[in-house]
């Protein structure tokens, strides 16, 4: 997730602008750059890598100007290069634009714009803003961007500086955060306040489709349509270290909270106005429809996405599917088809044992698609095609938003797979698109039941193990969940398909055991309450994870946590939640830092 800083007043804006982006940093970044307006015009300096870099850069020069916008770029578009990194500015390069998020019709108005004449520099999304700016500029700044704001889809926060108006910054978002700081002789903009906390603590959260024009001494407002509001401050009393998890005391519970939009960012871009899924982006065609299997190969928690990914492209594409953790999968001797298709998914892209599955397949010439979230990583730029989930860094060690926004793009692969191989109706796929789009809602309303979650953990978090059970995708849930409560909490957790409890693990059941039953597949309702029968019987106590409105477990279960109904294929996406959140909260009571579990790593690079 890209950051965003801007900076009028009486300083130097360059010192400012670096420091401002160092206290962005924990949102992760691949190349950092500034552009200031001074008497030698728009000065622009950009490199990829660290921030120190940058500075490295602009060591031996006086940049100067009093006037400036900075950003720390997340690649989405374009390998992180000097080149793709932002500001961004127009043929003439007097008009400078930061961007965080993603233009969906990026491809569109490029092409428009080069139609124009206009000759491209970068392969990102963002630098069609700064041609669109550009074109429409007629001496004023905020009406060029108030017309550009008409011509752009998707998410985004901007900054835009020119220099036939210095002195002046205009910033806008829409799905992407950005909050102005009010100072004496001097205004601010950033993506997040720890980067304006050393020179204020009065604020402005911009709301969605809000539009500030910043000069040193006023900040005015407008609305979409360039008509002026009002807006009140607020007053900033957090520390910054609080700041920097966006008042979540934890990387992983700001992480979990952030999954509505990333799903919606996974998604949205993915899918076009008429409710097809569309992975032209990718490369996604017929040829890749030949294929007789899907083998799909990860560790950890990527390889639970493998595993709901198994039961999806089987149900949902009807195709054989083999699904194996990397570590086994390179020394097993396994077996290749040239048209068989590769699967690889990897939220750091950095994954020894994955990695090295990647190039088995790929030396076997099968073909390969990589689900992974770090753009440029060495996933992505060995793999034949890829996928990126968006979801913004990952911080926390224990996997939360990456995935579920893994599950997203799995689907999205199953639906447009299906259609290719003529194996699901339209009217089948437009169902599930739209079953898709519902989500990341459904997500949120889950997310604001936390409180029930966080009770029952504050009951049962000392329960010497924990058992999670579920049949089909449930199962696939109950292995990620049990992961994510052995690696923060240190709870000996275990997970079984349900079928499987008799033929051995209910000889450990007992009343020292929490058993979660995750029953999200209607079809097999039944079977699960036998099976939560047979533990209550020996003890256990049983949390069951079910549907709104469903009361059939409410006489067997001890407590009872509810998800928006979804079709049986797409609930893992929801089912996972409310365990994310269990474990997290079971972390807390037992006094633990669920951000820095003992003995792993977030990137797994060696054997
Ligand atoms: C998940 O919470 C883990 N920390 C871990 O299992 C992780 O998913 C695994 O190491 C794979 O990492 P990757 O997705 O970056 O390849």
């Amino acid at each position: 997730m890209c950051g965003i800083v801007g900076y009028v007043g009486d300083r130097d804006a360059t010192p400012v602008l670096v420091n401002a982006l160092r206290k962005l940093e924990y949102r992760g970044y691949d190349s950092a750059g500034i552009a200031v307006i001074g008497p030698e015009g728009l000065v622009v300096r950009k490199a990829k890598g660290a921030l120190r870099r940058l500075e490295e850069l602009i060591a031996t020069e006086t940049i100067r100007g009093s006037c400036g916008i900075g950003h720390t770029r997340w690649a989405t578009h374009g390998e992180p290069s000097d080149v793709n990194s932002h500001p961004h500015t127009d043929v003439s390069g007097r008009i400078a634009v930061v961007h965080n998020g993603i233009i969906e019709n990026h491809a569109k108005l490029r092409a428009w714009l080069e139609g124009r004449g206009v000759a491209f520099r970068s392969q990102t999304d963002t630098e069609v803003i700064a041609h669109l700016v550009d074109h429409h500029y007629e001496g004023d700044l905020l009406k060029a961007v108030v017309a550009v704001m008409g011509r752009i889809e998707g998410s985004y926060a901007l900054a835009v500086v020119c220099e036939d108006e210095p002195g002046k910054i205009v910033a806008v978002r829409k799905d992407s955060p950005l909050v102005v700081g009010l100072g004496k002789a001097e205004n601010l903009i950033a993506s997040d306040v720890p980067a304006l906390l050393e020179y204020t603590r009065e604020v402005v959260y911009l709301e969605d489709k809000e539009i500030a024009v910043l000069t040193r001494d006023r900040v005015d407002f407008f609305d979409g349509a360039g008509e002026r509001l009002s807006k009140k401050p607020s007053h900033v009393d957090w520390d910054v270290a609080a700041a920097e998890k966006g008042g979540f005391e934890h990387f992983m519970l700001k992480e979990i909270h952030e999954q509505p939009k990333a799903l919606t960012d996974t998604f949205r871009a993915r899918v076009d106005g008429d409710g097809k899924v569309n992975l032209s982006e990718i490369g996604l065609d017929e040829s890749w429809a030949r294929a007789r299997r899907v083998v799909i190969t990860a560790c950890g928690t990527a390889w639970h996405a493998g595993v709901v990914a198994k039961y999806a492209f089987e149900r949902i594409a009807r195709i054989p599917v083999d699904v194996d953790i990397a570590s086994e999968f390179r020394y097993r001797s396994p077996l290749f088809d040239p048209s068989d298709i590769f699967i690889i998914i990897s939220q750091s892209g950095e994954t020894a044992d994955t990695l090295a599955a990647m190039r088995m397949a790929r030396s076997s010439g099968a073909r390969v698609i990589a689900i992974t979230n770090v753009v440029g990583s060495t996933l992505a730029r060995e793999a034949d095609l890829v996928m990126y989930t968006w979801a913004g860094p990952e911080i926390a060690v224990a996997s939360t938003k990456a995935f579920t926004t893994q599950l997203m793009c799995v689907y999205l692969i199953a639906i447009r797979l299906a259609a290719l191989r003529g194996a699901l109706a339209d009217a089948d796929a437009a169902r599930l698109v739209g079953e898709l789009s519902r989500l990341p809602d459904s997500a949120r309303a889950i997310l604001d039941r936390q409180a029930e979650i966080q009770r029952f953990a504050s009951q049962s978090f000392n329960k010497s193990k924990a058992f999670f059970m579920g049949r089909l995708f449930d199962y696939a849930i109950s292995l990620e969940s049990a992961l994510k409560l052995k690696e923060i909490s240190y709870t000996h957790s275990e997970a079984f398909a349900a079928g499987e409890l008799k033929h051995g693990p209910i000889a450990l059941v007992d009343d020292s055991t929490l058993v979660v039953a995750i029953c999200t597949q209607r079809e097999l309702f039944d079977k699960m309450d036998s099976n939560i029968k047979e533990v209550k019987a020996r003890g256990a106590t049983v949390l069951v994870v079910t549907f709104d409105g469903e009361s059939y477990f409410d006489a067997t279960a001890d407590a009872v946590f509810r998800v928006p109904e979804a079709p049986g294929e797409l609930t893992p996406i929801l089912s996972v939640i409310p365990c994310q959140l269990y474990a997290y909260y079971c972390a807390i009571q037992r006094g633990l830092d669920p951000d820095k579990p003992r003995n792993l790593a977030k990137s797994v690079t060696v054997e």
